[in-house]
């Protein structure tokens, strides 16, 4: 059988063609037993009427011999085969040759044959044996003609059912038609539409939900980028916009040798902080294309994160903190990336700890078999409302941005994607007076 057939096409047809070839299957059978049960039953009235025919053959032979009456067994005998006219009688002497056919002329060519041998005595004279036939062409007949007509209730049932099958189908499928006319309609209007859920069917629910849940994410997703190029293109325009006036001031006047190398200089420093920019940026986007950290063993990520924090004892002497290690893990990291991951925290602790307090950094073994790596530190919290989103791409929680910052607000972002590269999520919590974002490690 070819599936293809089957299974192709609308779901409508689909299930039609699966209803006829099922209910084909099942007719079909129920008719094969009917014409195998009345066919049985036609055979067992044959043996049992050659039998009793058989029987009533040796009684007649039994009662002449008994009597003595000759001539009486032939006419006994045409008597029996008149009323039994499908009958025929063959008698057989010793050698097997027939000294008596009942009728030679009309003989059946088929037939169900009854041989049986007279008793030796009293035995009448030369019959040793007799072959009785009953002609079974008119029960084939009638087995021929039910078999047509159940073939043919077969196949007119299947019909039926197939067509009421393709109603009930198509009724049954009106939900899905409305669904499809209702996502036509959707893809024409903006991405806030949603697909209605009142009087869906059970079945179709869940995949209504999730449509729905795709495209809640799809809308965000469409304004996280839409805000994301609204702030690359700010985030670009103030350094642009600077090194353009430089340049165009110092190509006005008639500035001295010491002059042009101070406004190379500083436009230099933009460039730089573009190109720190665009690095970010390349990075994130490397992520977001699903990018694994490069894991090697790690034997103390204390050691690692001392080594950070020496790097970067200026800065913290400079604001007047002083800084921990506290725990130890050890496992398999892509040390850069942490090491990354740990100034991008110091630098933010620096900037935000209170004078004079300690900025701790945090190793821990989380009961998952997770490692917490964070850095804490004493200060002005950071607003309930906007802690979720300290790890979004240019983020600040002073929304004033500054012509000259240094800060673009990638630097949390970048954290959390060397988490995500890590198979781990980000964290963070401000309660207390005290501040602790970090990373959670799968090792
Ligand atoms: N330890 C902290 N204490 C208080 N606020 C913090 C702390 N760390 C981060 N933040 C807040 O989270 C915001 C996002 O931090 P993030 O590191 O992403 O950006 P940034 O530091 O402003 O810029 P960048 O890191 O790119 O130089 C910061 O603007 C800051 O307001
Ligand atoms: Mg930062």
């Amino acid at each position: 059988m070819r599936l293809n057939g089957l299974v192709g096409g609308t779901l409508g047809g689909r299930l039609v063609r699966w209803l006829a070839c099922l209910s084909l299957g099942v007719l079909g059978c129920l008719c094969l037993g009917v014409y195998v049960s009345v066919k049985s039953n036609i055979e067992a009235q044959q043996a049992s009427r050659l039998d009793k025919s058989a029987a009533a053959i040796v009684h007649l032979f039994e009662k002449t011999q008994r009597h003595q009456q000759p001539g009486a067994l032939a006419h006994d005998l045409e008597d029996l085969l008149r009323v039994n006219r499908d009958l025929h009688l063959k008698l057989l002497d010793e050698r097997g040759d027939a000294l008596f056919i009942s009728s030679p002329d009309a003989w059946p060519a088929e037939g169900r044959t009854y041989t049986f041998n007279f008793s030796a005595e009293p035995r009448r004279k030369d019959y040793v044996a007799a072959v009785l036939v009953l002609d079974t062409a008119p029960d084939q007949a009638i087995l021929d003609r039910l078999a047509l007509i159940l073939w043919i209730a077969a196949l007119i049932g299947s019909a039926a059912i197939a067509l009421g099958g393709y109603f009930i189908v198509f009724l049954g499928l009106a939900p899905v038609r409305a669904l499809a006319e209702q996502t036509r309609n959707l893809a024409i209007r903006s991405l806030d539409g949603r697909l209605e859920t009142e009087g869906i069917p059970a079945e179709l629910q869940v995949l209504v939900d999730q449509f729905n849940a795709l495209l809640d994410r799809l809308e965000k997703a469409y304004q996280q980028l839409e805000g994301f190029n609204a702030d690359v293109a700010h985030e670009l325009r103030t350094p642009l916009a600077n090194i353009i006036a430089s340049s165009e001031l110092a190509l006005r006047g008639k500035e001295r040798d010491e002059c042009l190398r101070d406004c190379i200089g500083s436009n230099l420093e933009e460039m730089r902080r573009l190109s720190g920019i665009v690095d970010d940026m390349l990075f994130l986007s490397l992520a977001d294309r699903g990018a694994k950290a490069r894991r090697a063993p790690v034997q103390s990520l204390a050691g690692m994160c001392a080594e950070v924090a020496d790097y970067y004892e200026a800065v913290l002497t400079e604001s007047g903190l002083q800084w921990t290690v506290e725990g130890d893990g050890a496992g398999c990291f892509d040390s850069a990336l942490l090491k990354r991951a740990l100034s991008n925290l110091l630098n933010n602790a620096a900037r935000h700890a209170e004078r004079g307090s300690t900025v701790a950094i945090r190793i821990a073994q989380e009961a998952g078999g997770q490692i917490r790596l964070s850095v804490a530190n004493r200060g002005e919290p950071i607003h309930p409302g906007s802690l979720p989103h300290i790890f979004n791409r240019f983020f600040r929680v002073d929304a004033s941005r500054s012509q000259g910052s240094q800060n673009h607000g990638l630097g949390l972002a970048i954290v959390s994607a060397i988490a995500r590269m890590h198979d781990g999520e980000p964290f963070a919590k401000s309660e207390n007076g005290e501040t602790e974002i970090g990373v959670r490690l799968r090792p």
